[in-house]
Formats: C-alpha cells, structure tokens, sequence
C-alpha cells in the first residue's frame, strides 16, 4: 500500500531560519522512510528555498488561485507553482472555508492538475466532496488524493476525533465515489497514527504535530513499522 504523510505547516514559522531548520530536521530524521512519500507544505513564501534543500522530500501550497495570471492581486497560481517545481497542493482546506465556495474549489482543483501539480483535497463532509469533483474525469479524479478531516476534528477547532465506526462508514462513502488515496487529517500525532491507518486510510494529513521535528517524524516512523 502506498502512504503519504502531509505536513501542513498553516502559517508557521514566522521566519525563513527556522522554516529551514525545521525542513532540515525532519529531512534528517527521515533517512530510513521507504514506504511512505512525505510531503511537506510549507507558506507560499517559503517554498523556494526550501525546494533548494530538498532531498527525498516533497513540497506542496497550501492553496492555488484558479486563473493563470492577469489582475488577481495577492494571489498565486497553480502554474507558478508548477514552475517553481513546487510537486503538490492543498486544496479546500476547512480553515479556507468562509473565503471559499465549492465551486471556487472546484476550479482551483480543475487548474492546478491542467498545471501538472498533484493535488491533496481536504473535504470534511460527502457533498463537498461530490460538490468539488463535478466536471473531473474518472481518470483526473483517480490521481487527487482526498483528506477526510471530520468537522471539529482539527486540533486548533476542538480537536474531537470520531468514533471508529463513524470514521469507517465516512471512508466507505468516500470511497464509493472514489477509490483514490484516502488519508485521515485532525489531531494526528505519534500516538494516534496506528489508529487510523489500521482503520484503512493511506496516510493522514499532519498540522500542529508537523511543526515538531521529533514529534513528526515519530508519526512517519510509525507507518513505515506498519
Ligand atoms: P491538526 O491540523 O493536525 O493540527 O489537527 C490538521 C489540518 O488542519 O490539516
């Protein structure tokens, strides 16, 4: 089974030097990661320098604009990432919601794979996900990887992880849309990793705890001994 761990670093650090010096301690610490494609997603601003570390890790935005270019201004597009050979994108994510409708993350969505970057759509409920994927072909949707992150679930917003079995009927209705790459995402940490992969997700989708070198490592280093 293929697994990812994504590091969402939201917006943190608040300075290049320790952005750099996180990236260089979890890229040392991951020597040994065979199984599992870490990926990390880091601010707009930091990606360059960090792409000029990297190693074995990759990198990813934490959003896209839908448009190439043109007046849109403070925005960045998926084609510019695409440039800077920035791999991946977060899409939709919950803390984004009250700037963005369904639609507006559809077409993101829609430009960042015309633009060849790999994208990481986070829903917290079905119809978003139906909503977000309307007019992708099979085969487009076949490559996005989905980050099921329960309402409330997120540590900053309450931090209340679902009880298994919700948590498994939401994979299965997930999965009836789409049998993608499937990872969990709210309160992950190194204790609690094992839970939701023995539960069926390829991987999860990693906030607070990616700010931590040991603590995020630890959380890669648990779904390799999976
Ligand atoms: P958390 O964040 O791990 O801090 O709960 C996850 C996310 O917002 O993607």
């Amino acid at each position: 089974m293929r697994k990812f761990i994504i590091a969402n670093w939201k917006c943190n650090p608040v300075t290049l030097a320790s952005a750099k010096k996180l990236f260089i301690s979890v890229q040392k610490g991951l020597k040994n990661a065979e199984n599992s494609q870490v990926i990390i997603c880091p601010p707009f601003v930091y990606l360059e320098e960090l792409l000029k570390l990297r190693k074995k890790l990759k990198l990813g935005a934490q959003d896209c604009y839908w448009q190439e270019k043109g007046a849109f201004t403070g925005e960045i597009s998926a084609v510019m990432l695409k440039n800077l050979e920035c791999k991946y994108v977060i899409l939709g994510h919950s803390e984004r919601k009250a700037q963005e409708t369904d639609k507006l993350v559809n077409q993101k969505i829609k430009s960042a794979l015309k633009s060849g970057l790999e994208v990481i759509l986070c829903i917290e409920t079905i119809s978003q996900l139906k909503h977000r994927l309307k007019g992708i072909s099979k085969n487009n949707i076949e490559k996005i990887l989905i980050a099921y992150e329960p309402p409330g679930a997120i540590s900053t917003s309450g931090g209340k992880i679902p009880s298994n079995s919700h948590i498994i009927e939401k994979l299965k209705e997930i999965k009836k849309i789409t049998n993608t790459f499937i990872l969990y995402g709210g309160s992950v940490d190194s204790s609690n990793i094992e839970r939701f992969m023995k539960l069926g997700f390829n991987g999860a989708l990693v906030g607070a705890a990616s700010l931590k070198a040991k603590e995020f490592i630890g959380i890669v280093q648990a779904v390799e001994d999976i």
